[in-house]
């Protein structure tokens, strides 16, 4: 890239407040040439009339008063230039939004300074912010320990802060590009060697910050375009937003999630230019018209239709927590990712991390500047993609009263693209309806037909209990049969797997199936151990009326100790992954229509329970 076309490379400079932040930049500043003409004589003389001793710091300061003044017309960011190219610091160092920025992605930076005091040694802020780059996935690091002066110039003391620091970086997995002994004020080892630790062999400051690489604009990654708005404009409505990443031409055939509805793309409109573009990349916001009058929203994400971001109403996601309230299980905040706004509830903490020390804390809350593993879950489907395939539309932020309370990074393990269960493929179709009734049905058989579902952990008693309900029902006189994992998974399923896409497509046919016997008069015993709500709902909106959930509880560990088929056994070996209870999630019911405690009744009395129930709710 050649120097006057090259774009500034955004860093981030980090560190505990008194390690000399503010310092290095003013200095920085100075040595590369980007001062403004005449500006370090200004302040000079400044503090020369105050009777204070100058401090490269108040480079910073006078330039933050222009801003608050409105002086300067770069407002927000601090410019320098190297030989090699610009630079734009993100976000002055010791602003009290810092982290808030860094968190909500405010600020987007390509690599990071991390200063630390050679004197004071690793602080726990500097592992805090240490643990904010790796949960932001910001690879491109370097060290600088400063205030040399102070130590007398120390190979041994650098030497000792060094290893501390990057033995702390290591366990993150991340590892600096450079350690760098400094001293901000005396200009050591910024722009060039200092001759007073000729005992450091490796690049001065400036030297690792040109070795930094951009980060490539994520346009080989799939289109991801969240829409900002949508404007009316003459007869036509204009799609806009920013493309995130990917690219996209006129005529592409488009998908807007969660909404699900395709278009194909008539025209680009672009900002500033003769002609309207025929395609455009990431990085450049746009709008587009489409060929059909769909009706799209704010928030919703356009991609192609082939490789379409995820829908999901629950994810896994790391967090940084900055709220003074703490994190709890069972709260409520407003989740915002890309251009969409959801309300989410806590379900679950997985894990609660100290950042200093980076020691696991007891999963029940995340403190303010404490990190963790949650799972959070939505009412409506979310658009969105696992962080580590597009950090652009796997990152969120969490609010409470207009406040960012935290932010975080999306993960789907173990949880399934829910994607496949909403898409409707056949077109051309039109139901007939059926000429008996779903009276007279069951005016003959005597009672009525529906889903009993029974959910559970394996082992629980789910087939043992659907068996033995049906032989009663059976004697009763009741039209009753079973629908049982195991042998609907030879049959009907037996292309399916246990992931978390195959299990969600497992019970969305069960669910159907379910359904079918249901309107066909029969009470469908369905038995399946149907880990996730959300397909449970479904099978429940299947249903129509008549669909009864019912927990068949019983602890992990009881199951464990039964163990019937020797599963749990193979599964704790790591012979079974994906194993329901032990390396995969099981959702508990919330408002089951009945709970069959099997660890703390016999069979008989759990038979009694589901045959009175059966009683009241079916026959006529
Ligand atoms: S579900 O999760 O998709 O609802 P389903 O009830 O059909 O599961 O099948 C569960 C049965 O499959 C268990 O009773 C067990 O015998 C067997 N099985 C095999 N692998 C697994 C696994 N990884 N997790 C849970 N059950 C498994």
């Amino acid at each position: 890239m050649s120097g006057a076309a090259a774009r500034p490379l955004p860093i981030v400079i980090l560190g505990h407040v008194d390690h000399g932040k503010s310092t290095f930049v003013g200095r920085l500043l100075f040595e590369t040439g980007s001062l403004p003409e005449g500006k370090l004589e200004a302040i000079r003389a400044s503090s020369a009339r105050r009777g204070m001793p100058f401090e490269w710091a108040f480079v910073l300061d006078a330039m933050q008063s222009e801003r608050d003044q409105g002086v300067t017309i770069d407002t927000t960011q601090i410019r320098f230039r190297t030989a090699l190219r610009p630079y734009v610091v993100i976000d002055a160092p010791g602003h009290k939004e810092f982290l808030k920025n860094m968190v909500t992605g405010a600020a987007r930076a390509e690599a990071a300074l991390l200063v630390v005091d050679a004197q004071e040694g690793v602080q726990e802020q500097s592992r805090r912010h240490g643990y904010l780059l790796h949960l932001l996935g910001i690879r491109e690091i370097a060290v600088l320990v400063n205030k040399m002066d102070l130590v007398d110039y120390s190979a041994e003391r650098f030497g000792a802060v060094a290893e501390d620091f990057r033995a702390y970086l290591a366990e993150l997995g991340l590892e600096p590009r450079a350690i760098v002994p400094v001293s901000a004020r005396e200009g050591d080892n910024l722009l060039r060697h200092s001759p007073r630790m000729p005992w450091y062999q490796g690049p001065p400051v400036v030297a690792v910050l040109d070795s930094f690489p951009y980060a490539a604009l994520p346009v080989d990654r799939p289109l991801r375009m969240p829409v900002q708005d949508v404007y009316k404009f003459d007869q036509r409505r204009i799609v806009a937003g920013r493309i995130e990443s990917g690219r996209l031409r006129v005529g592409d055939r488009v998908l807007f999630s969660p909404s699900n509805k395709t278009a194909r793309i008539k025209t680009i409109e672009a900002w500033h230019v003769p002609e309207p573009p025929s395609e455009a990349v990431a990085g450049q916001s746009i709008g587009v018209t489409l060929d059909q009058p769909i009706f799209v929203e704010r928030g919703e994400i356009m991609s192609h239709e082939s490789d379409p971001p995820l829908l999901t109403n629950v994810f896994k996601a790391r967090v940084f927590w900055l709220g003074e309230r703490p994190l709890t299980i069972g709260s409520t905040y407003k989740l915002k990712l890309a251009t969409s706004e959801a309300t989410v509830t806590v379900e679950a903490i997985e894990k609660a991390i100290d950042t200093a020390e980076l020691k696991p804390l007891p999963p029940e809350r995340i403190e303010r500047n404490g990190a963790g593993e949650i799972v959070l879950r939505s009412k409506r489907l979310l658009a969105l993609d696992e962080f580590r395939a597009n950090p652009r539309t796997g990152r969120f932020v969490l609010v409470e009263d207009y406040v960012p309370v935290g932010g975080g990074i999306v993960s789907m393990e173990g949880y399934p693209d829910q994607r496949q269960l909403v898409t409707v493929r056949a077109s051309n179709i039109s139901a007939v309806g059926h000429a008996v009734s779903r009276a007279a049905r069951a005016a003959r058989n005597g009672h009525k037909g529906g889903v009993l579902w029974f959910t559970g952990l394996s082992g629980a008693g789910k087939s043992t209990l659907a068996l033995a309900l049906e032989r009663e029902l059976f004697a009763k006189g009741y039209q009753v049969y079973v629908l049982d994992g195991d042998n609907i998974r030879g049959g009907l399923c037996r292309d399916l797997g246990f992931s978390p896409e195959d299990r969600a497509e497992n019970i969305r046919r069960v669910g159907e199936v379910a359904a079918l016997f249901a309107d066909a008069g029969f009470i469908a015993i369905s038995s399946f151990i149907s880990p996730y709500r959300s397909d449970r709902q479904r099978a429940r909106e299947a249903a129509g009326e008549n669909f009864h959930e019912i927990y068949i509880k019983a602890d992990l560990a009881v199951c464990e100790k039964r163990d019937p088929k020797g599963l749990y056994k193979r599964a704790r070996k790591g012979e079974i992954k994906d194993f329901t209870g032990i390396s995969a999630p099981y959702e508990a019911p919330e408002n089951p229509e009945l709970v069959v405690p099997t660890d703390e009744l016999g069979l008989e009395d759990c038979l009694a329970l589901l045959l009175r129930y059966v009683e009241e709710h079916f026959r006529l």
